[in-house]
């Protein structure tokens, strides 16, 4: 990243707002998998954009690079952004402008302040929904970086040992490890429902539920309606929550989530996808594409993209679920268990600027994630609650089926298959498949 001394521009007027101590402080943080991507966008272009679900951690973040920062949820802040936006731009730099989006105009002013100063690392930008003219598409980029955070994986909440890494797989590597007794199978649907929120790090499990609760309260009520700038219907917002949450890890069908929000009055398909377009914009509910690749045979794949909340445990609060639920509900502690499995595929993989896609074809074969890097090479994943010998050999046959049906020229950038397991040991089979339970993957 940019060293913090050179540039310092309009430092006077950067008191109009209070300038801030060298280091901004943070008890008790915890490393974050992110901050490798954040570092080389800093050293790369003049501004940073972090964007993210509310509260997975952005502006601490965000604080570990920077020197100075406003914080536009303030009124004041705003206000000034509004009528002296130079003035919240000025002050030592990396500057993080928090929560940027109350002041959608900044977006330019950082283009063209980006353009007249010399040097990387300028500004950090943050914040938890996508205006609703969202100019950050189709503006900036290039001088921009854009940096997608999400909430803790389990190694980042110290609770995977990161023995099986995503990047060493990529390299050819072959991991080994034993298996955990403090990661069994309850363990797991413990931090499931507890989710990677980063200000529920040991909190009980009453009071994250809580804390869940109010999340989706606040993100139904408050946070869709500033995303989308309409009226909406909470109510009906909630029953949407509740039928992604019952079909996670499944096709997104727009017309079924439709239907599922109620007999009595189901709601329009217009309805359902303008309110799925703003969970999406707020990074509540995130897709996982389809992976698009060339088969040697004549199958097609389907399109469809599946549905995962950014996280699990907001899938289990919309359902009202807990862990001992998930223990006695096998189907659905599997289908929550595979999108806890993505929410880390995507952290670990992010280093590597990998997309995180599904498999499905004509004939019925899936893969539940394929990790693919910009430059081609992937792996593709399996997910299995259970660690039995059979269910890892049927996963294990099923990615080696998905093998010898893409084409020979895809092939030859394949970097491994993968089974995820819930609990177990690591280890490399005899037919190349390797497998690992979630407590042992990092990044
Ligand atoms: N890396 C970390 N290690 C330990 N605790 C953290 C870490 N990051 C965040 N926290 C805790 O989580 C809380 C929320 O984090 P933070 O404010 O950075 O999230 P955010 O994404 O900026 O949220 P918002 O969208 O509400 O602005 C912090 O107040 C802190 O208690
Ligand atoms: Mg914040």
């Amino acid at each position: 990243m940019g060293s913090s001394d050179d540039i310092v521009p309009g430092r006077g007027a950067a008191d109009a707002i209070g300038d801030e101590p060298d280091r901004l402080t943070m008890p008790g943080y915890r490393t974050r998998v992110v901050e490798a991507e954040v570092g080389r966008a800093l050293s790369r272009v003049g501004a940073v954009l972090i964007d993210g679900a509310r509260a997975c951690g952005k502006t601490w973040t965000a604080r570990r690079f920077a020197r100075s920062e406003a914080r536009l949820d303030d009124p004041a802040t705003l206000l000034l952004a509004e009528n002296a936006p130079d003035a919240v731009l000025a002050g030592r730099v990396p500057r993080l402008l928090d929560e940027w989006q109350h002041a959608p105009a900044l977006w330019n002013r950082v283009r063209r302040e980006c353009d007249d100063r010399v040097g990387a690392g300028q500004f950090i930008l943050t914040g938890s929904a996508l205006p609703t003219d969202d100019i950050t598409r189709h503006s900036g980029m290039g001088r921009i970086g854009r940096v997608r955070m999400r909430p803790m994986s389990l190694y980042e909440a110290g609770h995977s040992s990161g023995e099986v890494s995503v990047g060493a797989l990529f390299a050819g590597e072959t991991a080994a490890a034993m298996p955990r007794a403090d990661a069994d199978l309850t363990a797991v649907a413990s931090w499931l429902c507890m989710g990677g929120w980063p200000a529920n790090l040991g909190a009980t499990g009453d009071d994250a539920a809580r804390t869940l609760g109010d999340y989706i309260n606040e993100a139904v009520r408050v946070e869709v309606f500033e995303a989308i700038g309409v009226r909406h219907q909470p109510e009906a917002l909630m029953r949407l929550m509740r039928s992604i949450a019952r079909s996670v890890a499944g096709e997104a069908k727009i017309t079924r989530l439709a239907a599922d929000t109620g007999r009595e009055a189901p709601m329009t398909r217009g309805t359902a996808s303008a309110y799925l377009d703003a969970l999406q914009r707020i990074f509540v509910v995130e897709p996982q594409p389809a992976w698009s690749v060339e088969l040697r045979s004549r199958a097609t794949l389907r399109n469809a993209p599946k549905l995962h909340f950014v996280d699990p445990s907001l899938a289990v609060s919309a359902l009202g679920a807990s862990p001992r639920r998930l223990l006695g509900d096998p189907a659905t502690f599997g289908l929550l268990f595979e999108s806890l499995v993505v929410r880390d595929l995507r952290v670990y993989s992010g280093a590597q600027r990998c997309e995180v896609y599904h498999y499905r074809d004509n004939v019925g074969l899936e893969a539940d994630a394929v990790i693919e890097r910009p430059d081609g090479a992937w792996v593709a994943v399996e997910v299995k609650l259970s660690a039995s010998q059979r269910a890892v050999d049927a996963a294990a046959r099923s990615l080696l089926r998905l093998r010898d049906k893409v084409a020979p020229r895809r092939v030859k950038d394949l970097a491994a298959l993968l089974v995820v397991t819930s609990v177990g040991a690591a280890y490399r089979r005899s037919d190349g498949v390797q497998v690992a339970p979630i407590s042992a993957l990092g990044p």
